[in-house]
């Protein structure tokens, strides 16, 4: 899968992207990301990317020019202009979907990511300043996505948690190919709690049960605490969850049976 980055802050990128699961990626060929400076588009002396806004107030905007040239040259589209010439719109022509970072776009989560990972090529254009001229919303991006009710400085630690949680849907990334199916959110509930040597730390102990070596009640005790975490922590999730009968049978218990502090403390 193609990552194009369009921003103003290139050399925020190359530290995490050379790090870990991502650097592996990268090398393997699995993913690719490009990093396009929209500076680069320019073509005055100082290279100006941003301006004043139209009407007063403060802050700059960043201009529709190098943005509209930067992604267009890269995607290979051609520049579109208002009608009567024939709308050249993007989305249907190329299907490569345009996102802007902004905290006006739907929020992203699990849902999102995995729609993302079907694309073979995704355009993510970093915001800084005001954010970008009206235009380019309305005549360049195809999707706007905020990873939160929060206000953040640019849109570049955004476009690195999208790539991040995108690119580890993708076969071959994680190195334990089921890594991600027990995620929490990826099945509709939080993940059960994770254990390691030693079994005995500080005299707080494993659970006996993933010591016992049996692998049918590993998988239910599993189920129980993935269930349990959700019916406490985020019971707008499990509104949602796909749930089997046994599933059911077992939130229901956890109404009469206040078992919180195992949502919390797994050896109780
Ligand atoms: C200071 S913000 C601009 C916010 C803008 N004035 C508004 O109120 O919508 C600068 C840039 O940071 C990025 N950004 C900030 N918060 C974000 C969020 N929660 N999700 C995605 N991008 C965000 C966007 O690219 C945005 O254009």
């Amino acid at each position: 899968m193609q990552f194009e980055v369009f921003t103003l802050l290139p050399e925020v990128f190359p530290p995490y992207l050379e790090s870990s699961i991502l650097k592996r990626a990268i090398q393997r060929g699995l993913i690719g990301v490009r990093i396009h400076n929209i500076r680069d588009y320019t073509h005055d002396k100082h290279h100006v990317t941003d301006d004043t806004p139209y009407g007063g107030g403060g802050g700059m905007v960043m201009k529709p020019e190098p943005i509209f040239e930067a992604v267009e040259t890269v995607l290979g589209l051609a520049p579109r202009r208002p009608p009567p010439e024939p709308d050249s719109s993007h989305k249907g022509t190329f299907g490569i979907p345009i996102i802007f970072l902004t905290p006006q776009g739907r929020v992203f989560n699990q849902r999102v990511a995995e729609e993302l990972s079907r694309h073979e090529r995704v355009a993510l254009l970093c915001g800084r300043y005001e954010g970008v001229d009206e235009r380019v919303r309305q005549h360049l991006i195809t999707d706007e996505i905020s990873i939160g009710d929060y206000v953040l400085t640019g849109g570049e630690l955004p476009a690195l948690i999208l790539i991040d949680a995108v690119s580890r849907l993708l076969p071959g990334v994680l190195g334990d190919p089921t890594g991600a199916e027990d995620d929490s959110h990826s099945m509709g509930l939080l993940e059960y709690p994770h254990y390691t040597k030693p079994s005995d730390f500080r005299g707080w102990k494993v659970p006996e049960v993933l010591l016992s070596g049996d692998h049918a009640k590993i998988e239910k005790w599993r189920r129980e605490r993935s269930l349990l975490r959700t019916f406490y922590k985020r019971p707008d999730m499990l509104e949602r969850a796909e749930l089997s009968k046994e599933d059911k049978k077992f939130v229901e218990s956890l109404k009469s049976n206040d078992l919180r502090p195992a949502a919390f403390d797994s050896q109780k």
